[in-house]
């Protein structure tokens, strides 16, 4: 026995040194500053930690933040609005067909993002689980698999799920679709994948600790989907099995089509795509709303987040009024997983944003917790729409709100539940009326009833069988179709 220990000490030792030698040079040697207050599992864990920090990008990162330049936030000169495909000016039936095709021959998979904190809700949980729809209450994560399970059955060809967590919700969102029987598409065919981390720096570059043995770590923003697609042996998985388009979407819509045969067809064969990165946009809502917006420069389209385009710009207008840079993501892709292999491969590596963050931490040398009151860290995280200029030509189009864009964000007020609620509401009774149902509105056509539609039934208008469609829904009624 003590000889093991003995050998475990001297190799933990070594280990140590070398650790030194990875910190020390960039200032951060402070990581291990409780060594010797630590106990032998403490030590390996940490030194683990050390071991696997990128430190080379950590270091570029720190001096950054020291020298107050904020990485990827610059937004490049001569910002055009990025060209917009609208549904009006293409052959919509010919584009779905061509998509129809697409899915057909197996060749699309859904990918959720699905790794982030929730904070906002404030919902305590993956928000996967949140129960969104109006009358069923269903979770977002039962939405999406109706919806897959419908592409299914229409398209008659699999359509696998990968799902990307964090290592903070990871466990929770498994045991729940494992408790939920992975709403019948299969254990096999959903995949869960965990994205990485990053360490979370103080406003002087140093690297946080969450306590005397751990780092302070932070997901690595959605733009980690790449590494983890690849590092987790998903994108071998999608080509060995010949899918070639991921259709991307977030944790948060539940108005979202999973997967929508006029968008995959544009995708994988409109002229104006490369079949690498195409994304759907709406008209922004207004100068001030937090959604990413559709930008070219130097030939490349490009999204330059909400926090990070420049407020005369976002306010700026065109000669008839509408804001000119009006093209808001809906965080809605299809990805080639071609183009996806080629990112993973590095050779042009997603850039770094840095958030400022609230992280509890471990004072030091006093080794007291320090919960800050306001934010005192910078978190380090990639965006997966950096990937959208590195596409020789990156689709967008416009598509409708109100169908397909009512996400759950905010405890209150927009992009909340209750706003969401009411868009699912008003999606679903604006379908039965356009297929002939007369729904009891108000004065003011506010609905006074409530229909729920779930993806299994239908995923537009059309879908919905003739033999389901009430002739009248009246005022009081609750409708579950
Ligand atoms: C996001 C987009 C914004 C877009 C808007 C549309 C970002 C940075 N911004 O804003 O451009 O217009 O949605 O609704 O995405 N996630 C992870 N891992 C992480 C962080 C986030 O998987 O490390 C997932 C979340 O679970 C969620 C999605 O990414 O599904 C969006 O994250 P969030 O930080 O809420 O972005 P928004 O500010 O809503």
């Amino acid at each position: 026995m003590s000889g093991i220990g003995h050998s475990g000490a001297g190799s933990l030792e070594s280990r140590r040194a070398a650790a030194l030698e990875r910190l020390r040079p960039v200032g951060q040697d402070h990581v291990l500053a409780f060594w010797d207050t630590l106990g032998a599992d403490a030590r390996e864990s940490l030194l683990a930690q050390v071991e696997s920090l990128p430190m080379d990008v950590i270091d570029r990162e720190a001096r950054a933040i020291r020298a107050g330049a904020a990485s990827a936030e610059s937004v490049p000169a001569g910002l055009e609005p990025a060209p917009v495909l609208r549904r009006r000016d293409i052959d919509t039936g010919h584009w779905s067909a061509a998509g129809a095709r697409v899915i057909g021959a197996g060749r699309v998979a859904c990918f959720t993002v699905a790794g982030g904190q929730g904070t906002r809700l404030g919902w305590d949980g993956p928000k996967g689980i949140f129960p969104a729809t109006p009358l069923a209450a269903k979770p977002l994560f039962q939405v999406f698999a109706e919806g897959i399970a419908a592409a299914r059955a229409r398209f008659g060809a699999m359509v696998r799920w990968y799902i990307m967590t964090s290592p903070l919700n990871h466990a929770q969102t498994h045991d729940f679709l494992a408790a939920h029987s992975w709403f019948g598409l299969g254990a096999g065919t959903v995949t869960l994948i965990p994205q990485g981390t990053l360490p979370s720096l103080s406003r002087d570059g140093r690297i946080l600790m969450a306590s005397p043995s751990a780092v302070a770590v932070n997901p690595d923003g959605h733009g980690g989907a790449v590494r983890a697609l690849r590092d987790s042996g998903a994108l071998d998985q999608m080509r060995r099995e010949g899918i070639d388009t991921l259709s991307m979407f977030q944790v948060d819509n539940p108005l979202v089509r999973v997967v929508d045969p006029l968008f995959i067809g544009l995708h994988a064969e409109h002229p104006s795509s490369s079949a690498e990165a195409s994304s759907k946009v709406v008209p922004k809502r207004n100068a001030a709303e937090k959604v990413g917006v559709f930008c070219a420069s130097g030939g490349r389209t490009m999204v330059v987040e909400y926090s990070d385009l420049p407020a005369g710009l976002a306010s700026s207008t065109s000669p008839d009024g509408s804001l000119r840079f009006s093209a808001g993501s809906i965080a809605i892709h299809a990805f080639g997983v071609p183009f996806l292999e080629r990112i993973a491969a590095g050779a042009r590596a997603l850039p770094l944003h840095h958030a400022a963050k609230k992280v509890p931490h471990v004072g030091i040398p006093d080794g007291r917790m320090v919960e800050p009151a306001s934010p005192n860290a910078v978190k380090l995280e990639t965006f997966i729409f950096d990937a959208v200029p590195l596409a020789l030509r990156a689709l967008v189009l416009e598509t409708d709100r109100a169908e397909e864009f009512a996400p759950i964000k905010n405890a209150e007020g927009e992009d909340s539940p209750a706003s969401s609620r009411t868009a699912q509401l008003d999606r679903a009774a604006r379908w039965l009326e356009s297929r002939g149902s007369r729904v009891a509105r108000d004065a003011s056509g506010a609905l006074r009833c409530e229909i729920e539609i779930s993806p299994l039934t239908a995923c537009d208008a059309s879908e919905i069988p003739a033999s389901r469609i009430p002739r009248e829904v009246s005022a009081g009624e609750r409708i579950l179709l």
